[in-house]
């Protein structure tokens, strides 16, 4: 098993470092930054289908559903197409409205998850188109799939999900440009710019593995006793929020929420005292001076603010009682840089708290049974 973690000290700590190569997997043949296009084979084969869809329906369960959830918000802005995202396990049993110019992208790492593909099995039997983004080949929703896209992201074996997650958002990311492309929604220049900003991406995930690592461990350990966490976004890194919420969860026990940052003035802020630690991920971007005075709202109550902050941002810096950097991106892309110290922060905590981070209690890699 030694050997199998590659001299980590657990899978999962293993699989986070792995992201630098497995991002530029799920790239490599696909981002083709000479020629500025973008070659995916699946995407193409139900090109009309995609063109002509009113809407396009995103059904996942866990992380996956968090990856879905940022799908919405980028392609959205970017292909100007109606975007639903759906937890597969309320999807398949609420009766939904599905037609034959419905597409579905299902999102598994597993491919196997029972209410994600149960899901798929009605959507298919109504007409839907299906698009799935699974990591496992040949697993039972990559079959059932009528086009797809793997992850590349390799065997995750931690069951919290790291690698597989941020290929899920790699493989999005390229799936919107490319039908903003063809719908004809971007601009050449945003189009060639973010290109470039996604061929980036495995760098500056290296970048916070080197420079962060020693700065993130101390912050789990001036954190680790915390009976609750707050984890807090606005627009792209809501999905974020979300996601290192649920990281802190299931590995650390520690009871956690995400919220979009605004939103917890209806509810979350009543938690808020001298103990509670409250987690901004406040990269630079069209929200950030709102997220700031987000900010100043909880300090104001004294809460523990933590922040994810772009590099050179010297407000969220001051304002922050610990800030964990990353570099500065375009925004639609910072979530995949933003997440790798959500994850870390977990694994240290978790680690810290002695628990079984790879195989946390009661939780499943793959929830194939209802
Ligand atoms: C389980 C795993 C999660 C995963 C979720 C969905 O809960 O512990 O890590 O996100 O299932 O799994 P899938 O394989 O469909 O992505």
């Amino acid at each position: 098993a030694a050997i199998e973690k590659g001299g980590y000290d657990h899978f999962m700590l293993k699989e986070i470092f792995e992201q630098p190569k497995t991002i530029y997997d799920s790239f490599r043949g696909r981002l083709d930054v000479e020629h500025n296009t973008i070659l995916l084979s699946g995407l193409d084969s139900i090109k009309d289908k995609l063109l002509a869809a009113r809407r396009i329906i995103i059904v996942a369960c866990g992380t996956s559903w968090h990856a879905g959830l940022l799908a919405e918000y980028i392609i959205e802005e970017l292909c100007r197409v109606n975007v639903e995202v759906e937890y597969a396990s309320e999807f398949r049993y609420r009766n939904p409205i599905i037609t034959s110019e419905d597409v579905i992208i299902a999102i598994s790492q597993s491919g196997e998850t029972a209410d994600t593909l149960v899901a798929l099995e009605n959507a298919k039997k109504q007409g839907a188109t299906i698009f799935g983004l699974v990591n496992v080949v040949g697993s039972s929703i990559a079959r059932i799939s009528d086009a797809g896209a793997y992850t590349h992201a390799g065997p995750e074996i931690g069951v919290a999900s790291t690698k597989a997650f941020t290929a899920q958002l790699a493989v999005l990311q390229l799936f919107a440009l490319k039908l903003a492309k063809l719908k004809n929604t971007i601009s050449e220049e945003r189009y060639v710019h973010l290109l470039h900003e996604l061929n980036a991406v495995p760098q500056k995930v290296q970048w916070i593995l080197e420079n962060e690592l020693e700065n993130i461990k101390t912050i789990a350990t001036k954190y680790k006793d915390a009976n609750d966490f707050l984890f807090l976004g606005r627009g792209y890194n809501f999905p974020i929020a979300l996601e290192g919420a649920l990281k802190l969860k299931e590995i650390s026990y520690i009871h956690a929420e995400g919220y979009p940052a605004a939103e917890m003035k209806h509810g979350p802020i009543a938690l808020v005292d001298l103990t509670l630690p409250v987690v901004f991920i406040a990269t630079k971007d069209s929200y950030h001076e709102k997220i700031v005075s987000n900010m100043q709202e909880i300090k104001a109550r004294k809460g523990r603010l933590i922040a994810v902050a772009s590099f050179g941002d010297m407000t969220t810096l001051e304002l922050a009682e610990d800030t964990m950097v990353v570099p500065a991106a375009d925004e639609i892309i910072a979530p995949l840089l933003s997440v790798i110290p959500m994850q870390l922060l977990a694994y240290y905590i978790g680690v810290e708290r002695d628990l079984d981070v790879d195989k946390p209690r009661n939780l499943a890699k793959s929830v194939t049974v209802e």
